[in-house]
């Protein structure tokens, strides 16, 4: 337990460490023109979306934030999905949160997703990858599902903070909530608008890190945060990279949502980049995927 603490803060320090030379203007500069460059070459090489699509990727370009819903989404495998879903969450909400003290939440585990692959699997549906690719402008990375069951009244920590992620230039998270998310009290995910998130990192000196209410709230009044409601099977679509976010911690009931989670295949930092699945779960899940699945499933392994 303690070797493997002292692994973990030794991997948080390097990462720190290499985060900040990469920093450095110079460093960045290079890098910036490299990614501005792969983008303009991969432009011919975007997959066409449908008219839904593409409503979606303009409305996410210009908010970083869409709305929409399973049944809006229309995509094949969504009953399967849903099926199985229902499942996961029957199993999570039964097993005792004391197992995580300290957490604000609980997450499926990587066997009971590997048990139920309808899951895993819808976020490598195509019609996603190709928004997806279309809204990063790059090759798309899945980097997987994290089923949550957020607990009530639990300590607002880790990504209950306001922060913007910070493995690419761009990202996109799509939500689905398996519970009623009518209000403030039932833990919806908040965000910061794109232009006031960017005034806010100004004011902050930094895109990075945890911020506590208080500091936020003295940088940008609380009226102007938003809060993502809906009923359950609603999806959000969220650049995580280019706007404050964080997940309200729920005051009465557990809040059920699931997150699947993609980059480029470039990104900006792959040492913050991790799947959600061991790799042996995932060659186990990979038979009669597509070569485009595939590629976004195992992107670190592909040779462009
Ligand atoms: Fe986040």
């Amino acid at each position: 337990m303690y070797k493997k603490t002292l692994a973990k803060e030794f991997k948080r320090a390097k990462n720190f460490g290499r985060r900040h030379i990469e920093d450095i203007f110079i460093f960045r500069n290079v890098a910036d023109n490299l990614h501005q460059k792969r983008i303009l070459e991969h432009t011919k090489n975007l997959p066409p979306l449908c008219d839904e699509g593409s409503a979606l990727v303009e409305k996410l370009r210009q908010d970083g934030v869409v709305i929409t819903s399973c049944k809006n989404l229309t995509i094949n495998s969504t009953p399967l999905f849903l099926e199985s879903a229902y499942k996961i969450k029957e199993k999570l909400s039964r097993e005792p949160s004391e197992n995580v003290p300290n957490e604000p939440f609980l997450l499926a585990s990587p066997s009971l997703v590997s048990n139920h692959p309808e899951t895993f699997l819808w976020g490598l549906n195509e019609k996603l990858l190709n928004i997806a690719e279309n809204y990063l402008g790059l090759p798309v990375a899945y980097h997987g599902m994290y089923f949550h069951r957020d607990l009530p009244n639990a300590k607002p920590v880790k990504s209950k903070l306001w922060h913007r992620d910070m493995e690419d230039y761009r990202s996109l998270k799509i939500i689905v909530y398996l519970n009623d998310i009518c209000d403030e009290s039932c833990g919806p995910l908040q965000f910061i608008p794109k232009n006031l998130s960017e005034k806010v990192s100004k004011k902050l000196g930094r895109n990075y890190g945890y911020t506590e209410d208080s500091l936020m709230q003295s940088l940008i009044p609380s009226h102007t945060w938003k809060s993502c409601l809906g009923p359950e099977q609603t999806v959000f679509l969220m650049d995580t990279v280019q706007l404050f976010h964080r997940g309200k911690v729920p005051l009465v009931t557990d809040r059920f949502a699931i997150f699947f989670d993609y980059t480029s295949r470039y990104p900006k930092r792959p040492y913050y980049c991790k799947s959600s699945l061991p790799k042996e779960k995932m060659i186990s899940l990979a038979q009669g995927l597509s070569d485009q699945q595939i590629k976004a499933l195992f992107w670190r392994d592909v040779v462009d």
